[in-house]
C-alpha cells in the first residue's frame, strides 16, 4: 500500500454523471491486481471529511485509470477535477480477483451492472494476457448507463451488452443476459460486479448452474484499511457464519461465501 499525495489527473473522459480518469501515479499502478480498489481524497479541506472508495478500472507502470459515477457530494466534487489536478490517493487496497480461477483458454464470464463494470476492464485484459478467454457482459438500465460499451469493443474485447428498458442490447437484466450465455456455453469461471440486488441473482444463477464465481461487494468505508468497522459485511466461513471488514479480506469473495442481505 502507497500513499500518493501527488498523482497527477492526466486526462479526463465524461459521459453523462460517468467519469473515467486516467492518473500519472507510478507508486499505484504497478504493483496493482485486479479488483483492488484505491482511497481517494476528494478535496483540500476536511469536508467532505472521508476519503472516495474507487475500483481500479486499469492500471500499468505509469500509473492507474478510474471509472466511477457521481453518487453523492464526493464524487460530484471529483467529477470537477480537471487534467492537471494533483490528487492525493492510497492504494492499492484489498484482495482482488483471482486470475488463476480462469486457467489457460478456458472461457469467464465477466459481468457488471452500471459503474459495476469498473473493476472488470483491468480483470479481462489481465486474463486474456494469461491465455483465457474473458467475455464481459455489461448491463445497466438504459444505453446512457453503458458508457463503455464502446471503448471495450474497441479493446478488442468480446462484450455483450444488456439494458432493462431494451433500448440496447438484450432487452432484461444483465443477470438474464448472463442465465442465457452459461446456458448456451457453460464457463470455467465467473467474475461479478454491481449492485447487491444484481448479485444476489448472479449468485443464484451461478449456483443453479454449477458454475464457480466470485462477487465484488460494493461498501460505505470510512478508511479502507481496517480501522473504522465502517464496511462489514455476513460472509460464511469454516468457523461459522461473521461479519468480516470488506476493505480488508474483499472486495472479493467467493460466491459460496456471501450472505445477501
Ligand atoms: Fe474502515 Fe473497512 S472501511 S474498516
Amino acid at each position: 500500500m502507497t500513499i500518493e499525495r501527488d498523482a497527477r489527473l492526466r486526462d479526463v473522459e465524461s459521459w453523462g454523471g460517468y467519469f473515467r480518469f486516467a492518473i500519472d501515479a507510478p507508486s499505484l499502478g504497478g504493483g496493482a491486481k485486479p479488483g483492488q480498489f484505491v482511497m481517494v481524497k476528494v478535496s483540500d479541506g476536511d469536508s467532505p471529511l472521508l476519503r472516495r472508495p474507487l475500483g481500479i478500472h486499469d492500471a500499468g507502470p505509469g500509473g492507474i485509470e478510474l471509472f466511477f459515477a457521481v453518487a453523492g457530494r464526493g464524487t460530484e466534487i471529483l467529477a470537477g477535477k480537471k487534467p492537471g489536478d494533483r490528487l492525493d490517493i492510497i492504494g492499492p487496497l484489498g484482495r482482488g480477483f483471482t486470475v488463476e480461477a480462469a486457467p489457460k483458454g478456458a472461457r469467464a464470464l465477466l459481468v457488471g451492472g452500471g459503474r459495476g463494470i469498473a473493476p472488470l476492464a483491468f480483470l479481462a485484459r489481465t486474463l486474456a494476457a494469461a491465455g483465457a478467454k474473458p467475455v464481459i457482459l455489461y448491463g445497466g438500465r438504459t444505453a446512457a448507463d453503458i458508457p463503455l460499451r464502446g471503448r471495450l469493443d474497441k479493446a478488442g474485447f468480446e462484450v455483450l451488452c444488456s439494458t432493462d428498458d431494451g433500448s440496447f442490447g438484450f432487452a432484461g437484466f444483465v443477470t438474464a443476459l448472463a442465465d442465457r450465455e452459461i446456458g448456451k456455453d457453460k464457463p470455467a469461471f465467473v467474475y461479478a460486479c454491481g449492485p447487491d440486488p444484481m448479485m444476489k441473482a448472479m449468485a443464484a444463477v451461478t449456483a443453479r448452474h454449477g458454475v464457480p464465481a466470485e462477487f465484488s461487494l460494493e461498501s460505505i468505508m470510512g478508511c479502507g484499511v481496517g480501522a473504522c468497522w465502517g464496511c462489514v459485511h455476513r460472509i460464511r466461513t469454516e468457523a461459522g457464519d461473521g461479519w468480516v471488514k470488506i476493505c480488508e479480506e474483499g472486495p472479493v469473495f467467493p460466491g459460496e461465501r456471501v450472505i445477501w442481505p
